[in-house]
Formats: structure tokens, sequence, C-alpha cells
């Protein structure tokens, strides 16, 4: 099963560019810059690596960031992040980043995603692997705060597809920016949204119905509410589950104990993704060999969360088809 997962084609839809930045390459870019960090070493930001909570991983989280200064560095760290998605047979992309985290330190809304832009580039025509860039508002910074990267978002609209919400959940509701994601999609920018990962399944109904989320990430809490059952399996609207950083996080204490195949079996277009692999020990690969043991998936489990990554994607009809198409060849040359 390892194996066959492994080389299974699939869509990674919640992925946090700065959540890819490996202890290895934070070190490295924080001697090419000279600047020092928070930690004496590789061995001892690995070992921070055991969090209470969201707000515990995001306090190491955003002292990692630190180590990206110059457009170059954030073309390493996206490189670096494609290269192992490729390896991993992803062959499509929806990557977050968060633009607040860089401008708060000075680092310019340019350098930032002109550096990440060239890698995705790159990767398109070395991996032949496609993408989508989603620009993420910090939610524990102010509505003005967004309206202020929305509208240095808006110089790249051609670069960028969607925005999305993240960072502190609780206290932190869909609500506050619900103006914000009004401008956003008049604007042409598709709407997700994190919501019901920490938050409660209220958050998930804020995200749908006061910011037109068109997918929810995480969304696991939404198993508390049987109207919102309801309503994600009538609309489909998808949740990107991340099943390492939900136990990493102690959302679930154990992957035994993790929603995601009742949430399959009652029909909700659920996916399988890493979130931030640096920091909760595994890619895209590993999310789903960690769900398929504890949970026992089978492998039409499988087919259905490959699938739905690619009908979740931001991708045209007929791109969403045709990788389809090679999921379907992909398990019909290898059977059981
Ligand atoms: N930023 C990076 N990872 C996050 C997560 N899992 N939840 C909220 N904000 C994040
Ligand atoms: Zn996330």
């Amino acid at each position: 099963m390892r194996d066959f997962i492994e080389k299974m084609p699939k869509a990674e839809l919640h992925l946090h560019i700065e959540g890819t930045l490996e202890p290895e390459l934070m070190f490295a870019l924080a001697r090419r810059n000279n600047i020092t960090l928070a930690f004496n070493g590789i061995e001892e930001v690995r070992k921070a690596y055991q969090f209470s909570d969201l707000q515990d991983f995001l306090d190491i989280y955003y002292l990692g960031t630190n180590a990206l200064l110059f457009e170059q560095d954030f073309y390493d760290m996206t490189w670096a992040y494609l290269t192992k998605a490729h390896a991993q047979h992803v062959h499509h992309a929806e990557i977050m980043f968060d633009p607040q985290t860089h401008t708060d330190r000075g680092v310019s809304f340019e350098t930032v995603i002109t550096g990440i832009h060239r890698a995705l580039e790159d990767a398109r025509k070395k991996h032949k692997i496609t993408s989508k860039l989603i620009l993420s508002f910090l939610r524990h910074l102010s509505e003005e705060a967004a309206f202020k990267t929305l509208e240095e978002g808006a110089k790249y609209k051609k670069w960028i597809a969607a925005v999305g919400l993240d960072s502190s959940e609780v206290g932190n509701p869909p609500e506050k920016f619900q103006r914000v994601y009004q401008k956003a999609r008049d604007l042409g920018f598709l709407p997700v949204a994190h919501a019901g990962e920490e938050g409660p399944a209220a958050y998930i109904w804020g995200a749908l119905d006061k910011l037109g989320a068109m997918r929810i990430d995480h969304g696991v809490r939404s198993i508390e509410d049987e109207k919102l059952i309801a309503r994600l399996k009538e609309t489909q609207i998808p949740l990107t589950v991340c099943p390492l950083s939900n136990t990493k996080l102690r959302v679930f204490d154990k992957m035994e104990d993790h929603d995601l195949k009742k949430l399959l079996d009652m029909g909700l277009c659920v996916t399988v993704n890493s979130d931030d692999p640096a920091y909760f020990g595994g890619y895209v690969n590993e999310n789903y060999i960690a769900v398929q043991e504890a949970l026992d998936l089978s492998r039409d489990d499988l087919y259905q969360l490959a699938r739905n990554s690619f009908e979740a994607s931001f991708l045209k009809p007929e791109e969403k088809k045709a990788l389809i198409k090679e999921l379907d060849a992909y398990f019909a040359d290898n059977p059981a």
C-alpha cells in the first residue's frame, strides 16, 4: 500500500510555503544572510517542534521565517518544496503564502512573490507541476492590515488565484474579514479560508456564508454539526484536511481518532494535504500513509481522496479531466 500511495498521482491544496522551510535550509539561509536565528542549531530546532496547540506552533513558525530576506531565499524555499512534491507524484499544487509575515519585517511584497513565482514557473517547465498561488491574510492582525495586503496583492493579480485566511483561529472569526473578502471577490480572487481546525463549527458557517469560501481549509470540526455536514455534502464544498498537522497540534490525540474516514464515508469532498510539512513530520505522501494505516483506508478510499484532490482544485474542467484520467490509468495498471 505504501509504494502504491507514493506513486499515486495527486494534487496538494493546503500547503503553506513558509511551512516547508526545513531547518537545514533555514540555517543555510541564515548563514548566507549573516543573521542569527533564535535557535542554536538544527538539532535544537527539531527538538522545539513539539507543539501543545496551534498558537504554540505559530510562535515557532513565525520565528523560522526570519531567515527569509531576499528573492533568492523565497525561490530556494519554493523550489525545495516543488522538488519534493514532484518526487511524491504531486501533479498540481495550490500554495499559500503569508505576505504579512514578511512585509511586517521590512521584506517587500515584491521580493516575496517574485521569488515564489519564479520557482513555480521553473517547476512548471522542469517538473511539469502546475500550480496556483493563494494569498493568505493573517487573521490575528487587523482588517485594515488585510485590506492593505489585498491592495498589494491586486498588483500581482495575474500571479495569484485565490485569497485565504490563516494564523490564530479562536477569537478571530471569519466575520472580521467579511468586507476584505467582498473586495477580494470583486477583484476576481477565489475565496478559501481556514475554519474548524481549532475553532468551532460556527466558524465554518461563517467562512461559507460571510466570506463565500469555495473551499474550507481543515474543517474537521464540521462533524459536530449535523446541518453543516448536510450543507457540505450537498454543495460538495471541499475540505482540505491535514492529518499529521491535526495530531501534531493536538486537534486529535492520535491518528486513530481522526475523523477523516467518517467525513469521507458521509460523502463529503475530503482531501489529504500536508499544511506545514517541515514542522509536522511529513509531506503529502506521509500524510496519506499515516491515515491509511491508522484508519485502515481501502484502495477505493485512496482513489476517492486523490480524485477529490483534482476535483477540489482551481484547475479548469479539462485540466481536471486529464489528471483524473491519469489517476484512472494508474489504478487500472496497478490492480490490487
Ligand atoms: N499557518 C500555517 N499553518 C497553519 C495552520 N495549520 N492553521 C492556521 N494557520 C496556519
Ligand atoms: Zn493551514
